[in-house]
């Protein structure tokens, strides 16, 4: 009897305890929401709680069988779980949920399926050399997530819950993250809208769920600067519209332009330009840095600002910026940049590198530009990459775990 009264007040406290967590978070949903407050009841949750997370493992027989690690090809092999969570208007979020990966059932009538109500991020867990799982700047990741929900009228909620939560399927998959300091556990987190009804409008409901898979180094054997296509005839975003988020619909038209790049002029990316005076923007689907002399004769670190809101807002790119100014060296700055600069940095020799970046690779280097007819050559390799090469090698440093950073958050394998 004095057992059950126990059992009883203590699970009370734990739900008087999650009630708190979740008047918290609300208010931090509130907070990082920019969207109108909602006007919903204050009984339906606008925030799900990585301490309400059911974990449903696998069995032995459901586990996959884990690659070669030396014959990893990007985004082709998933890890044994999944997360996912689902949001309606009128009963707000669900409960979060760690179970085996599965297909996805959805009325073909879903939201996404007609007008690409749907997001995505893209991260890393990191093997450190310690043998630890570390994630990097996931808040940044968060950030973006909320955002690019808000720009397409999907719901808000705590950032840190979701964070906690990709940490504790990450904890679940532990032994897909490659014991490597090469390659790294992939995590797509993906947001979508699944009202079945027709009608270009808000969906009232939605999925958000998180799969992971091991990826290789992109660059298996050193370094391999690219060539890029910059063709003002394409654009890959404008002012007024959504490069500065993270949607699926940002990436689709861009497969026909990436195409016509490699098949017809042997280049293995794209140089996106915008506008009549074709300004540099974004290569592929990294930010694009420019290392020269400038003209005033100083040493200039330079990337595309994200004012213009038609650049994707790199954790890479940020975390260059920080880094590069944190040496103070030399000037570091976010301002536009144009292919008549660039032609006039080439042809007076004060181009001294070019390079992409992004989770994917860190860093890319740039060897040539196929511009209106020309290939203009660029001299990152030619001068030894080496800022390039430093920014690489810091930046890794610190995501496995080399160079100790509040960066990084270690993952507690015990979920
Ligand atoms: C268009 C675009 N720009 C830049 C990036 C680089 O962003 P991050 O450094 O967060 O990977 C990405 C990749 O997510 C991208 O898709």
């Amino acid at each position: 009897m004095a057992s059950k009264i126990v059992r009883s007040l203590l699970s009370r406290t734990v739900d008087l305890q999650k009630s708190l967590v979740r008047l918290q978070s609300t208010a931090a949903a509130a907070a990082s929401s920019n969207t109108k407050p909602s006007t919903s009841p204050a009984d339906i949750p606008t925030t799900f709680l990585a301490d309400d997370l059911e974990i449903q493992t696998s069995t032995e027989e459901m586990r996959h069988p884990k690659p070669d690690p030396n014959q990893l090809v990007f985004g082709a092999h998933f890890a044994d779980h999944m997360f996912e969570v689902e949001y309606h208007d009128e009963r707000g979020w669900g409960k979060p949920l760690i179970s085996p990966i599965h297909n996805l059932v959805m009325h073909p009538g879903a939201k996404v399926l007609h007008y690409a109500i749907q997001l995505f991020e893209g991260m890393k867990a990191y093997r450190g050399y310690d043998g630890k799982i570390r994630l990097f700047r996931p808040d940044l990741n968060m950030k973006r997530l909320l955002a690019s929900a808000a720009r397409i009228s999907l719901p808000s909620f705590d950032p840190i819950q979701l964070q906690r939560c990709i940490e504790r399927l990450v904890a679940v998959d532990h032994d897909w993250v490659p014991d490597s300091t090469s390659s790294t556990l992939y995590i797509r987190p993906t947001f979508i809208g699944t009202d079945p009804t027709l009608g270009v409008a808000h969906s009232r409901s939605a999925l958000l769920f998180v799969i992971t898979g091991p990826v290789g180094p992109y660059f298996p054997t050193g370094f391999k600067p690219v060539s890029l296509l910059a063709d003002p005839a394409y654009v890959r975003a404008s002012p007024g519209g959504c490069g500065a988020y993270k949607l699926g619909a940002n990436y689709a038209p861009t497969i026909w332009v990436h195409a016509e790049a490699v098949q017809k002029h042997h280049c293995q990316q794209v140089l996106w330009l915008y506008g009549p005076d074709h300004e540099l923007t974004e290569v592929g689907t990294m930010n694009l840095f420019v290392f020269w002399v400038n003209k005033s004769g100083k040493r200039e670190l330079i990337t595309p600002p994200l004012s213009t809101g038609i650049i994707l807002p790199g954790v890479t790119r940020q975390s260059l910026l920080e880094l590069a100014q944190g040496w103070g060296e030399f000037e570091v700055h976010e301002r536009q940049v144009f292919m008549r600069d660039v032609i006039k940095a080439l042809d007076e020799g004060r181009m001294l590198e070019m390079f992409g970046a992004g989770t994917a690779c860190v860093v890319c280097p740039i060897e040539a530009i196929v511009y209106q007819g020309q290939r203009l050559e660029v001299p990152t390799m030619k001068t030894g990459a080496e800022l390039t090469m430093r920014l690489h090698k810091t930046l890794t440093d610190i995501q496995f775990g080399r160079t100790p950073s509040d960066w990084t958050v270690v993952v507690n394998e015990n979920y």
